[in-house]
C-alpha cells in the first residue's frame, strides 16, 4: 500500500513569523495517518524542522543544485538541505522549469543529487494549456517522465508530482477524468521502465488549486496518492482540511 502523501510547497512565501502556523500544523494534523510535508524557503528550513520536530510532519526543499558544493553563488546543494532537516526536495516545478530554463537533463541531474543526499526526490511533470489544447498531454508527460527522472528509483525515493501548467494558482482544475487519465498513464509508464513492484510504489500527486472544496474528489481519483499544494499550504485553516480529506480517502 502506498501511504498517502499531503506535501505543501509555500513557494517564495513565508518569514520566522510564518514558521507560527507551522506549530499550529504540527499541533493539529502532526499525528495524521497520511504522511504531512511542508516545503517552506531554503532561510526557514532548519527552523521549520525544529518546528516539527516531535511530530509527524516532515520539511524538504524547493530545489537543489545538480553538484553537492562548489563555485555556484546563490544555490543549495541537497546535502545543504538534508544538513538542514529536510527529508524531501521538489525538483523541477514548472516555475523553476520556467522561470530557470531547467531542461529534463537538468531536473535529472538534481534529482539524481537529491537521491545521493539521501532526500526523497519529488519529481514534478505538466503540460502547458495549449499541450493541453492540441491534445499533446501523455506526449509531454511521457516525455518528462522518460527525462527527468534518473535510474535506480524506487518507491522510498521517488515521488511524481502531475501539475498541470495551467491549474497552478489559477483556481482551474482538470475534470477528475483528465486528472484520473494522466495518473494512470504516469503508473503505466513507472511499471513499464522500472517494473511492476517498484512502479506500484511510488506516489504520484496531483497538484494545481487543491483546496479544502476541491480535495475530496480529486482524492477518490484513481492512482491519486496525495497533492502537492501551493496557495492552500499557507494557511493551516485550508491545508488541515485538506489533510483531513486525504486521511479520510485511505479509510
Ligand atoms: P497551487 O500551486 O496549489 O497554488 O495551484 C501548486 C504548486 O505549484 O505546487
Amino acid at each position: 500500500m502506498r501511504r498517502k502523501l499531503a506535501a505543501g510547497n509555500w513557494k517564495m512565501n513565508g518569514t520566522s513569523a510564518e514558521l507560527e502556523r507551522l506549530a499550529t500544523l504540527a499541533q493539529n494534523h502532526g499525528a495524521a495517518k497520511s504522511e504531512v510535508l511542508i516545503c517552506p524557503p531554503a532561510t526557514l528550513l532548519s527552523r521549520a524542522a525544529d518546528t516539527v520536530a516531535g511530530s509527524a510532519i516532515a520539511v524538504g526543499g524547493q530545489d537543489c543544485h545538480a553538484e553537492v558544493s562548489g563555485a555556484h553563488t546563490g544555490d543549495v546543494s541537497a546535502q545543504m538541505l538534508k544538513d538542514a532537516g529536510a527529508e524531501f526536495v521538489i525538483i523541477g516545478h514548472s516555475e523553476r522549469r520556467e522561470d530557470h530554463g531547467e531542461s529534463d537533463e537538468d531536473v535529472r541531474n538534481k534529482a539524481r543529487a537529491a537521491l545521493d543526499a539521501g532526500l526523497v526526490a519529488v519529481i514534478c511533470v505538466g503540460e502547458s494549456l495549449g499541450e493541453r489544447e492540441a491534445a499533446n498531454t501523455l506526449d509531454i508527460i511521457g516525455g518528462q517522465l522518460a527525462g527527468s527522472i534518473p535510474d535506480g528509483v524506487t518507491g522510498h525515493t521517488l515521488v511524481i508530482a502531475y501539475e498541470p501548467i495551467w491549474a497552478i494558482g489559477t483556481g482551474k482544475v482538470p475534470t477528475t477524468d483528465q486528472i484520473g487519465e494522466v495518473h494512470d498513464f504516469i503508473r503505466a509508464r513507472l511499471e513499464r521502465r522500472f517494473g511492476a513492484g517498484v512502479g506500484r510504489s511510488v506516489r504520484i500527486l496531483y497538484g494545481g488549486s487543491v483546496k479544502p472544496g476541491n480535495a475530496t474528489e480529486i482524492f477518490a481519483v484513481s492512482n491519486v496518492d496525495g497533492a502537492l499544494v501551493g496557495g492552500a499550504s499557507l494557511k493551516p485553516e485550508d491545508f488541515g482540511p485538506i489533510i483531513d480529506a486525504l486521511d479520510a480517502s485511505a479509510d
